[in-house]
């Protein structure tokens, strides 16, 4: 079926429409072995072969989105409850995105979705200590003693946790704003690292994975990510190579 050339583009997670009609423009997008740079173009991606950079697009395309998750959207491919979903967020992209490392329903923030399992086990796995950093607003106001336990490592769930960093950013009257930074992934870990040091986490979001932050990407939108981006994810060298994302 025939479609607007942006439009596959998008759906193929190679860009997000805008960025697509730029890479047009540039003249980065072949039909058939045909430059188009221009806007209105259709092709059949079934039938025609579509290339980005003399790289053909094809459905096996690996794709990185970072999104702005809301409260109230659970990080799952499917709800039998049937609440919203991440995807129902990224109406423009076809393919099946799985999320690298989960946000519970009410946590806010950054969460990355790709179909490269590499790239997300790399993500999570200990070994390459990607940091994951939250905002959490937490009750009352935690002692030095407490932060300083939490840092070293406290015991939740008969584990101990990895050495986690912690910044008072803001104390108010009955709330605290704090920025932790750890690197492991335990279910509902920040809240129980909290709740362990009798503090209750009122409101969370992650504001970055490494040194890939959300910035100032709005809730409920996301953004198709670069292979600059995803360099800032493993500050520096991706540890492995990664095929066929426009920069
Ligand atoms: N820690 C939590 O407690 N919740 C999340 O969603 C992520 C990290």
């Amino acid at each position: 079926m025939e479609e607007r050339l942006q439009k596959i583009l998008a759906k193929a997670g190679i860009a997000s429409r805008r960025r697509a009609e730029e890479l047009i423009r540039d003249g980065r997008i072949q039909i058939n072995g045909q430059v188009v740079d221009e806007m209105g173009y259709k092709a059949d991606p079934a039938r025609d072969t579509i290339t980005c950079d003399g790289t053909p697009i094809n459905l096996e395309h690996k794709v990185y989105i970072l999104l702005n998750k809301p409260a109230g959207y659970v990080t799952t491919l499917s709800d039998p409850q049937g609440r919203p979903i991440v995807s129902d967020l990224m109406p423009d992209i076809s393919l099946r995105l799985f999320p690298v490392g989960r946000l519970d329903l009410e946590t806010e923030g950054a969460l990355l979705m790709t179909n490269d399992g590499e790239l997300g086990n790399a993500i999570l796995h200990p070994s390459f200590e990607v940091n994951k950093t939250y905002e959490a607003l937490v009750t009352g106001s935690p002692s030095k003693e407490r932060i300083s336990a939490l840092e070293q490592g406290i015991e939740i769930d008969g584990v101990r946790t990895s050495p986690a960093k912690i910044r008072v950013l803001q104390r108010r009257k009955e709330q605290t704003l704090v920025e932790i930074i750890i690197h492991e992934g335990k279910k509902r870990q920040v809240r129980k690292m909290f709740q362990a040091v009798n503090h209750r986490v009122l409101h969370l979001k992650r504001t970055a994975y490494g040194n890939l932050r959300i910035g100032a990407l709005p809730a409920g939108k996301y953004r198709v990510l670069t292979s600059d981006d995803l360099k800032k994810i493993f500050s520096g060298k991706i540890p492995f190579t990664i095929k066929n994302i426009p920069a």
